[in-house]
């Protein structure tokens, strides 16, 4: 049974602005694919990292118009929203300073990203810098990053600091070996996780998996985990929960 709802806030689904979607066939394959496992609510999140991923706001917003309209006609029912995932380094501090920021939804929360070198005072510094502007930091995928590994008491302490932790869903179901899945299970026993998203980049080699990742979620650790993790905290990081 797929769970009607689930609200995906990281994805690469904008074509032609980074490694994600390639055409803009691949981007409207990922589109159909986040519908038909249930996603009602979607944010394109183009990677922005300083000599890798330059492709100005401005760029990514004309290919988020062309996006939204191509999928409003093709009658997947889906509200988009357009961010990025931002890079920790000096263009971020840089787009930080000027206020060039587009947060997640309706909120101020950003999705950031660490290199595999940053250690976990690097990623602190981060955190805190983030925050000094006003913004909630989202951590991408932090099962990824070596320094937390075995170190749950750290992701507790980042958590502690005001950050939100997401995991991807291919990374749960053991796209990346199933040491990686085991680190993500752990966090998710013992409530380490706010947010699971699919970090979807095209549609064969990094697609979207969260329908299957819903199911296994609720299957081992219950229907509330599962909403929580891919329905109610995602909303709130958007800004989107009323009351909130
Ligand atoms: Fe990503």
């Amino acid at each position: 049974m797929t769970m009607i709802g689930i609200v995906d806030l990281h994805s690469h689904i904008l074509p032609y602005v980074d490694d994600g979607a390639l055409r803009k066939e691949e981007s409207d394959m990922l589109i159909g694919m986040l519908y038909s496992q249930g996603v009602r609510i979607s944010c394109a999140t183009p990677h922005l990292r300083k000599g890798m991923f330059e492709t100005s706001d401005e760029d990514i917003l004309k290919q988020f118009e062309k996006l939204e309209e191509r999928t409003k006609a093709s009658g997947n029912d889906i509200r988009m929203f357009l961010s990025r995932e931002y890079h920790c380094d000096e263009l971020f501090i840089e787009k930080l300073r000027q206020g060039k920021i587009l947060p997640l939804g309706n909120s101020k929360a950003l999705l950031i990203e660490f290199s595999q070198s940053h250690s976990i005072e690097d990623i602190e510094k981060y955190i805190k810098l983030v925050m000094d502007h006003g913004y909630a930091p989202v951590i991408a995928h932090i099962e990824r990053y070596p320094v937390f590994k075995g170190q749950l008491d750290k992701v507790r302490q980042l958590a502690d600091m005001g950050a939100y932790i997401q995991i991807n869903a291919g990374s749960i179901l053991g796209r990346e070996g199933m040491r990686r899945a085991m680190r993500c299970r752990k966090l998710i026993s013992e409530k380490a996780v706010h947010a699971v998203a699919s970090d979807a980049h095209d549609p064969y080699d990094r697609p979207a998996e969260l329908d299957r990742c819903y199911e296994l979620i609720r299957k081992r650790y219950g229907e509330q985990t599962a909403n929580e993790l891919m329905y109610i905290n995602p909303l709130k990081i958007l800004g989107l929960l009323k009351g909130e």
